[in-house]
Protein backbone atom coordinates (compact mmCIF):
# COMPACT_ATOMS: atom_id res chain seq x y z
CA UNK A 1 0.00 0.00 0.00
CA UNK A 2 1.33 3.09 -0.85
CA UNK A 3 -1.63 5.48 -1.34
CA UNK A 4 -3.42 7.12 1.80
CA UNK A 5 -6.53 5.08 2.04
CA UNK A 6 -8.86 8.34 2.59
CA UNK A 7 -7.79 10.69 0.21
CA UNK A 8 -4.85 8.64 -2.51
CA UNK A 9 -1.88 10.70 -1.85
CA UNK A 10 1.38 9.02 -2.41
CA UNK A 11 3.37 11.07 -0.33
CA UNK A 12 3.37 9.82 3.20
CA UNK A 13 5.76 10.71 6.11
CA UNK A 14 6.96 7.67 8.21
CA UNK A 15 6.44 7.92 11.99
CA UNK A 16 7.51 5.02 13.12
CA UNK A 17 8.84 1.76 11.67
CA UNK A 18 8.55 -1.36 13.84
CA UNK A 19 10.47 -3.22 11.16
CA UNK A 20 8.76 -7.31 10.87
CA UNK A 21 6.44 -8.42 13.20
CA UNK A 22 4.13 -11.70 13.18
CA UNK A 23 0.22 -11.31 13.50
CA UNK A 24 -0.05 -10.73 17.53
CA UNK A 25 -3.67 -12.32 17.64
CA UNK A 26 -2.40 -15.80 15.56
CA UNK A 27 -1.81 -17.32 19.25
CA UNK A 28 0.17 -20.09 18.31
CA UNK A 29 1.25 -24.03 19.78
CA UNK A 30 5.14 -22.83 19.49
CA UNK A 31 5.80 -22.95 16.17
CA UNK A 32 7.70 -20.20 13.95
CA UNK A 33 5.32 -17.16 13.14
CA UNK A 34 5.40 -15.83 10.15
CA UNK A 35 6.34 -11.99 9.96
CA UNK A 36 5.00 -8.88 7.99
CA UNK A 37 6.40 -5.03 8.01
CA UNK A 38 4.73 -2.99 10.20
CA UNK A 39 5.28 1.20 9.36
CA UNK A 40 3.21 3.59 10.81
CA UNK A 41 2.78 6.91 8.57
CA UNK A 42 1.08 9.88 8.16
CA UNK A 43 -0.53 11.45 4.95
CA UNK A 44 0.10 14.97 4.95
CA UNK A 45 -2.77 15.62 2.91
CA UNK A 46 -5.86 14.16 4.89
CA UNK A 47 -4.10 13.75 7.97
CA UNK A 48 -5.00 10.04 8.12
CA UNK A 49 -2.68 8.07 9.92
CA UNK A 50 -2.17 4.46 8.77
CA UNK A 51 0.25 1.52 8.04
CA UNK A 52 1.24 0.40 5.32
CA UNK A 53 0.81 -3.37 4.94
CA UNK A 54 -2.22 -4.69 4.29
CA UNK A 55 -2.46 -8.28 5.78
CA UNK A 56 -5.31 -10.57 3.83
CA UNK A 57 -8.20 -10.33 6.40
CA UNK A 58 -9.03 -14.01 5.76
CA UNK A 59 -5.52 -14.67 7.84
CA UNK A 60 -6.06 -12.02 10.57
CA UNK A 61 -9.67 -12.69 11.38
CA UNK A 62 -11.02 -16.31 10.45
CA UNK A 63 -10.31 -17.92 13.97
CA UNK A 64 -10.85 -14.97 16.34
CA UNK A 65 -10.04 -15.50 20.10
CA UNK A 66 -10.92 -11.52 21.00
CA UNK A 67 -14.69 -12.48 22.42
CA UNK A 68 -15.85 -8.59 23.16
CA UNK A 69 -18.42 -10.10 26.48
CA UNK A 70 -15.01 -10.87 28.59
CA UNK A 71 -14.85 -7.29 29.31
CA UNK A 72 -17.01 -5.72 32.32
CA UNK A 73 -16.09 -2.25 30.78
CA UNK A 74 -16.74 -2.56 27.73
CA UNK A 75 -20.11 -4.06 28.60
CA UNK A 76 -20.86 -1.30 31.10
CA UNK A 77 -20.00 0.84 28.25
CA UNK A 78 -22.40 -0.39 25.59
CA UNK A 79 -25.31 -1.21 27.94
CA UNK A 80 -24.97 3.12 28.99
CA UNK A 81 -25.43 3.75 25.00
CA UNK A 82 -28.08 1.39 24.00
CA UNK A 83 -30.08 2.49 26.97
CA UNK A 84 -29.08 6.28 26.08
CA UNK A 85 -30.41 5.53 22.19
CA UNK A 86 -33.20 4.10 22.98
CA UNK A 87 -34.35 6.72 25.10
CA UNK A 88 -33.11 9.49 22.79
CA UNK A 89 -34.45 8.11 19.40
CA UNK A 90 -37.17 6.26 20.61
CA UNK A 91 -36.49 2.76 19.66
CA UNK A 92 -39.06 0.12 19.94
CA UNK A 93 -40.10 -3.15 18.29
CA UNK A 94 -40.81 -1.15 15.12
CA UNK A 95 -37.03 -0.24 15.45
CA UNK A 96 -34.17 -2.16 13.44
CA UNK A 97 -30.50 -1.86 14.87
CA UNK A 98 -27.21 -3.24 12.99
CA UNK A 99 -24.27 -3.86 14.68
CA UNK A 100 -21.17 -3.80 11.98
CA UNK A 101 -18.36 -6.59 13.29
CA UNK A 102 -20.96 -7.21 16.04
CA UNK A 103 -18.47 -9.78 17.60
CA UNK A 104 -20.09 -12.30 20.25
CA UNK A 105 -23.40 -9.82 20.84
CA UNK A 106 -21.66 -7.93 23.97
CA UNK A 107 -23.81 -5.23 22.59
CA UNK A 108 -26.73 -5.70 20.25
CA UNK A 109 -27.99 -7.95 23.59
CA UNK A 110 -28.96 -4.80 25.11
CA UNK A 111 -31.66 -4.01 22.45
CA UNK A 112 -32.46 -7.95 22.26
CA UNK A 113 -33.01 -7.44 25.98
CA UNK A 114 -35.98 -4.38 25.48
CA UNK A 115 -37.18 -6.60 22.13
CA UNK A 116 -35.80 -4.24 19.43
CA UNK A 117 -34.92 -5.88 16.47
CA UNK A 118 -31.50 -6.53 15.31
CA UNK A 119 -28.64 -7.98 12.96
CA UNK A 120 -25.30 -8.74 13.60
CA UNK A 121 -22.52 -8.67 11.11
CA UNK A 122 -19.56 -10.33 12.14
CA UNK A 123 -16.81 -12.03 9.95
CA UNK A 124 -15.19 -14.40 12.77
CA UNK A 125 -17.05 -17.49 11.85
CA UNK A 126 -16.48 -18.90 15.57
CA UNK A 127 -17.42 -15.54 17.04
CA UNK A 128 -20.54 -14.98 15.46
CA UNK A 129 -21.60 -18.49 16.07
CA UNK A 130 -21.41 -17.87 19.66
CA UNK A 131 -23.63 -14.38 19.08
CA UNK A 132 -26.09 -16.88 17.29
CA UNK A 133 -26.31 -19.19 19.67
CA UNK A 134 -26.95 -16.34 22.72
CA UNK A 135 -29.76 -15.69 20.43
CA UNK A 136 -28.54 -12.32 18.64
CA UNK A 137 -28.69 -13.01 14.84
CA UNK A 138 -25.83 -12.92 13.46
CA UNK A 139 -24.33 -13.69 9.80
CA UNK A 140 -20.91 -14.47 9.75
CA UNK A 141 -19.76 -11.64 7.02
CA UNK A 142 -17.48 -9.32 6.26
CA UNK A 143 -19.03 -5.60 5.69
CA UNK A 144 -18.52 -3.50 2.90
CA UNK A 145 -20.19 -2.02 -0.28
CA UNK A 146 -21.04 -5.58 -1.92
CA UNK A 147 -22.70 -6.68 1.82
CA UNK A 148 -24.54 -3.11 1.80
CA UNK A 149 -26.06 -3.54 -1.28
CA UNK A 150 -27.42 -6.82 -0.92
CA UNK A 151 -28.94 -6.13 2.47
CA UNK A 152 -30.27 -2.83 0.20
CA UNK A 153 -31.85 -4.87 -2.39
CA UNK A 154 -33.86 -6.53 0.88
CA UNK A 155 -34.99 -3.47 1.68
CA UNK A 156 -33.12 -3.75 5.16
CA UNK A 157 -32.45 -0.06 6.94
CA UNK A 158 -31.98 0.96 10.26
CA UNK A 159 -32.40 3.59 12.46
CA UNK A 160 -28.81 2.83 14.36
CA UNK A 161 -25.93 1.29 12.67
CA UNK A 162 -23.16 0.71 15.36
CA UNK A 163 -19.46 0.55 14.27
CA UNK A 164 -17.50 0.18 17.36
CA UNK A 165 -13.69 -0.49 17.18
CA UNK A 166 -14.06 -1.39 13.43
CA UNK A 167 -12.89 1.14 11.00
CA UNK A 168 -9.52 1.22 11.78
CA UNK A 169 -9.45 -2.82 10.78
CA UNK A 170 -10.91 -1.94 7.25
CA UNK A 171 -8.89 -1.70 3.81
CA UNK A 172 -11.71 -0.10 1.75
CA UNK A 173 -12.81 3.13 3.87
CA UNK A 174 -14.94 4.14 1.16
CA UNK A 175 -16.66 0.84 0.52
CA UNK A 176 -17.21 0.65 4.36
CA UNK A 177 -18.50 3.99 4.57
CA UNK A 178 -20.56 3.77 1.17
CA UNK A 179 -21.73 0.70 2.51
CA UNK A 180 -23.34 2.46 5.95
CA UNK A 181 -24.98 4.96 4.08
CA UNK A 182 -26.67 2.63 1.83
CA UNK A 183 -28.27 0.39 5.27
CA UNK A 184 -29.20 3.83 7.18
CA UNK A 185 -32.62 4.88 7.13
CA UNK A 186 -32.95 8.11 6.13
CA UNK A 187 -33.26 9.82 9.47
CA UNK A 188 -31.19 7.12 11.47
CA UNK A 189 -27.95 7.68 13.18
CA UNK A 190 -24.11 5.32 12.35
CA UNK A 191 -22.63 5.45 16.10
CA UNK A 192 -19.31 4.94 15.42
CA UNK A 193 -16.45 4.16 17.62
CA UNK A 194 -12.56 4.93 17.25
CA UNK A 195 -9.39 4.75 19.57
CA UNK A 196 -8.34 8.33 19.13
CA UNK A 197 -4.99 9.37 17.74
CA UNK A 198 -4.65 12.40 19.93
CA UNK A 199 -4.47 9.76 23.49
CA UNK A 200 -2.59 6.83 21.31
CA UNK A 201 0.53 9.92 21.14
CA UNK A 202 0.21 11.52 24.29
CA UNK A 203 -0.02 8.66 26.22
CA UNK A 204 2.33 6.36 24.42
CA UNK A 205 0.56 3.89 23.01
CA UNK A 206 2.63 2.50 20.50
CA UNK A 207 1.86 -0.83 21.48
CA UNK A 208 -1.50 -0.74 19.98
CA UNK A 209 0.21 -0.14 16.69
CA UNK A 210 -0.37 -3.74 14.97
CA UNK A 211 -1.28 -5.38 11.48
CA UNK A 212 -4.89 -5.38 12.62
CA UNK A 213 -5.07 -1.27 13.05
CA UNK A 214 -4.39 0.27 9.34
CA UNK A 215 -5.68 3.60 10.80
CA UNK A 216 -4.68 5.86 13.68
CA UNK A 217 -8.53 8.26 13.35
CA UNK A 218 -8.69 11.94 14.38
CA UNK A 219 -11.60 14.25 13.45
CA UNK A 220 -10.60 15.91 10.06
CA UNK A 221 -9.75 12.97 7.95
CA UNK A 222 -13.20 11.41 9.54
CA UNK A 223 -15.18 14.31 8.59
CA UNK A 224 -13.60 13.78 5.37
CA UNK A 225 -14.39 10.46 4.53
CA UNK A 226 -17.91 10.96 5.86
CA UNK A 227 -18.46 13.80 3.53
CA UNK A 228 -17.09 12.03 0.61
CA UNK A 229 -20.11 9.91 0.90
CA UNK A 230 -22.73 12.28 1.43
CA UNK A 231 -23.02 11.91 5.73
CA UNK A 232 -22.25 14.42 8.23
CA UNK A 233 -20.76 13.72 11.89
CA UNK A 234 -23.39 15.55 13.66
CA UNK A 235 -21.70 15.04 17.32
CA UNK A 236 -18.69 14.01 19.00
CA UNK A 237 -18.24 12.46 22.38
CA UNK A 238 -14.96 11.45 23.87
CA UNK A 239 -14.99 8.35 25.72
CA UNK A 240 -12.41 6.77 27.69
CA UNK A 241 -12.39 3.06 26.68
CA UNK A 242 -9.57 1.75 25.61
CA UNK A 243 -7.30 4.09 26.07
CA UNK A 244 -9.05 7.18 24.82
CA UNK A 245 -12.12 6.77 21.81
CA UNK A 246 -13.64 9.13 19.90
CA UNK A 247 -17.55 8.66 19.38
CA UNK A 248 -19.24 10.09 16.23
CA UNK A 249 -22.40 10.24 15.62
CA UNK A 250 -23.01 10.43 11.92
CA UNK A 251 -26.52 11.10 10.22
CA UNK A 252 -27.08 11.37 6.47
CA UNK A 253 -26.26 15.29 5.10
CA UNK A 254 -28.40 18.37 5.70
CA UNK A 255 -31.85 18.05 3.78
CA UNK A 256 -31.50 21.51 2.24
CA UNK A 257 -34.85 21.46 0.10
CA UNK A 258 -36.83 20.21 3.50
CA UNK A 259 -35.25 23.43 4.67
CA UNK A 260 -36.78 25.63 2.30
CA UNK A 261 -40.23 24.02 2.32
CA UNK A 262 -40.19 24.41 6.33
CA UNK A 263 -38.96 28.16 5.95
CA UNK A 264 -42.15 28.96 3.93
CA UNK A 265 -44.32 26.75 6.29
CA UNK A 266 -42.77 29.40 8.91
CA UNK A 267 -43.39 32.64 6.96
CA UNK A 268 -46.79 31.59 5.92
CA UNK A 269 -48.00 30.85 9.42
CA UNK A 270 -46.58 33.93 10.83
CA UNK A 271 -48.32 36.26 8.16
CA UNK A 272 -51.84 34.34 8.51
CA UNK A 273 -51.75 34.59 11.47
CA UNK A 274 -51.07 38.09 11.34
CA UNK A 275 -53.08 39.27 9.17
CA UNK A 276 -56.16 37.55 10.80
CA UNK A 277 -55.77 39.10 13.92
CA UNK A 278 -55.22 42.22 12.51
CA UNK A 279 -58.65 41.56 10.52
CA UNK A 280 -60.50 41.08 13.88
CA UNK A 281 -59.05 44.37 15.02
CA UNK A 282 -56.28 43.60 17.20
CA UNK A 283 -53.63 45.51 18.35
CA UNK A 284 -49.98 44.42 17.55
CA UNK A 285 -46.69 44.98 19.45
CA UNK A 286 -43.25 43.17 18.78
CA UNK A 287 -40.66 42.29 21.58
CA UNK A 288 -36.99 42.49 20.97
CA UNK A 289 -35.18 44.75 18.24
CA UNK A 290 -32.94 41.81 17.28
CA UNK A 291 -30.94 41.63 14.12
CA UNK A 292 -32.51 37.99 13.64
CA UNK A 293 -35.86 39.88 13.86
CA UNK A 294 -35.00 42.31 11.37
CA UNK A 295 -34.69 39.40 8.94
CA UNK A 296 -37.79 37.87 9.86
CA UNK A 297 -39.86 40.74 9.64
CA UNK A 298 -38.19 41.91 6.03
CA UNK A 299 -38.38 38.25 4.54
CA UNK A 300 -42.20 37.97 5.34
CA UNK A 301 -42.79 41.85 4.35
CA UNK A 302 -44.06 43.08 8.02
CA UNK A 303 -44.24 46.54 8.52
CA UNK A 304 -45.39 49.01 10.42
CA UNK A 305 -48.88 48.37 9.06
CA UNK A 306 -49.35 45.60 11.07
CA UNK A 307 -46.25 45.88 13.99
CA UNK A 308 -47.65 49.15 16.19
CA UNK A 309 -44.25 49.35 17.71
CA UNK A 310 -41.35 47.25 19.12
CA UNK A 311 -39.91 47.04 22.68
CA UNK A 312 -36.42 46.33 23.80
CA UNK A 313 -34.27 46.89 27.13
CA UNK A 314 -31.40 48.38 25.21
CA UNK A 315 -31.58 52.19 25.92
CA UNK A 316 -29.32 52.85 22.86
CA UNK A 317 -32.35 51.23 20.26
CA UNK A 318 -34.91 53.28 21.89
CA UNK A 319 -36.62 56.09 19.47
CA UNK A 320 -35.01 54.37 16.36
CA UNK A 321 -36.55 52.36 13.98
CA UNK A 322 -36.08 48.56 13.16
CA UNK A 323 -34.37 48.67 9.61
CA UNK A 324 -36.65 48.04 6.25
CA UNK A 325 -39.86 47.86 8.72
CA UNK A 326 -40.83 51.64 9.79
CA UNK A 327 -41.33 49.84 12.99
CA UNK A 328 -40.02 52.28 16.10
CA UNK A 329 -38.34 51.04 19.45
CA UNK A 330 -39.94 51.77 22.86
CA UNK A 331 -38.58 50.69 26.67
CA UNK A 332 -40.41 47.86 27.47
CA UNK A 333 -42.86 49.65 30.13
CA UNK A 334 -44.60 50.91 26.72
CA UNK A 335 -46.96 47.60 27.11
CA UNK A 336 -48.27 48.39 30.17
CA UNK A 337 -49.42 51.41 29.26
CA UNK A 338 -50.68 50.50 25.47
CA UNK A 339 -52.15 47.04 26.24
CA UNK A 340 -51.46 45.01 22.86
CA UNK A 341 -53.63 42.07 22.72
CA UNK A 342 -50.76 40.22 21.05
CA UNK A 343 -46.78 40.90 21.68
CA UNK A 344 -44.46 38.88 18.73
CA UNK A 345 -41.29 37.73 20.08
CA UNK A 346 -38.32 38.60 17.36
CA UNK A 347 -36.00 37.69 20.01
CA UNK A 348 -37.27 34.15 20.54
CA UNK A 349 -34.23 32.79 21.21
CA UNK A 350 -35.15 35.10 24.71
CA UNK A 351 -38.98 34.31 24.72
CA UNK A 352 -38.56 32.39 27.92
CA UNK A 353 -36.84 35.15 29.92
CA UNK A 354 -38.99 37.78 28.21
CA UNK A 355 -42.28 36.38 28.83
CA UNK A 356 -41.17 35.86 32.83
CA UNK A 357 -39.97 39.50 32.50
CA UNK A 358 -43.42 40.63 31.48
CA UNK A 359 -45.94 39.43 33.81
CA UNK A 360 -47.77 42.39 34.64
CA UNK A 361 -48.57 42.46 30.54
CA UNK A 362 -51.83 40.39 30.44
CA UNK A 363 -52.25 39.84 26.66
CA UNK A 364 -50.78 36.85 24.72
CA UNK A 365 -47.41 36.10 23.04
CA UNK A 366 -46.83 35.03 19.97
CA UNK A 367 -43.51 32.94 19.18
CA UNK A 368 -42.58 32.87 15.51
CA UNK A 369 -39.47 30.03 15.52
CA UNK A 370 -38.94 27.11 15.13
CA UNK A 371 -43.34 26.65 15.10
CA UNK A 372 -45.56 29.09 15.71
CA UNK A 373 -46.89 29.48 19.49
CA UNK A 374 -49.13 31.34 20.94
CA UNK A 375 -49.19 31.41 24.98
CA UNK A 376 -50.27 33.55 27.86
P1 LIG B 1 -30.11 38.88 20.17
O1 LIG B 1 -31.08 37.74 20.02
O2 LIG B 1 -29.46 39.28 18.89
O3 LIG B 1 -29.18 38.68 21.35
O4 LIG B 1 -31.01 40.16 20.54
C1 LIG B 1 -31.87 40.13 21.61
C2 LIG B 1 -32.56 41.47 21.72
O5 LIG B 1 -33.58 41.38 22.67
C3 LIG B 1 -31.63 42.59 22.17
O6 LIG B 1 -31.92 43.74 21.42
C4 LIG B 1 -31.99 42.76 23.65
C5 LIG B 1 -33.44 42.36 23.68
N1 LIG B 1 -33.90 41.83 24.95
C6 LIG B 1 -34.87 42.54 25.66
O7 LIG B 1 -35.32 43.58 25.20
N2 LIG B 1 -35.32 42.02 26.85
C7 LIG B 1 -34.84 40.87 27.37
O8 LIG B 1 -35.26 40.44 28.45
C8 LIG B 1 -33.82 40.15 26.63
C9 LIG B 1 -33.25 38.86 27.16
C10 LIG B 1 -33.39 40.67 25.44
ZN1 LIG C 1 -4.76 11.34 2.95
Amino acid sequence: MSECRICDNQNLELILDYGDMPLVNSLNNGEDSKTYPLKLVRCPECGLVQITETVPPEELFSEYLYFSSQSDTMLAHSKKLVGELIESRKLNEHSFVIELASNDGYLLRYYVEKGIPVLGIEPAVNVAKVANERGIPTLAQFFGLEEAQRLQAESIKADVVHAHNVLAHVADLHGFVEGIKLILKPDGVAVVEVPYLKDLVENCEFDTVYHEHLCYFSLPPLIRLFADHGLMVSDVKMQKIHGGTLRLYVTHDLDYKDFTKRIETVKEQLKTTLAGLKSQGKKIAAYGAAAKGCVLLNTCGIDSRTIDYVVDSTPAKWEKYMPGTGIRVYPPGKLLENKPDYVLILAWNFAEEIMAKSKDYKGKFIIPIPKLRICG
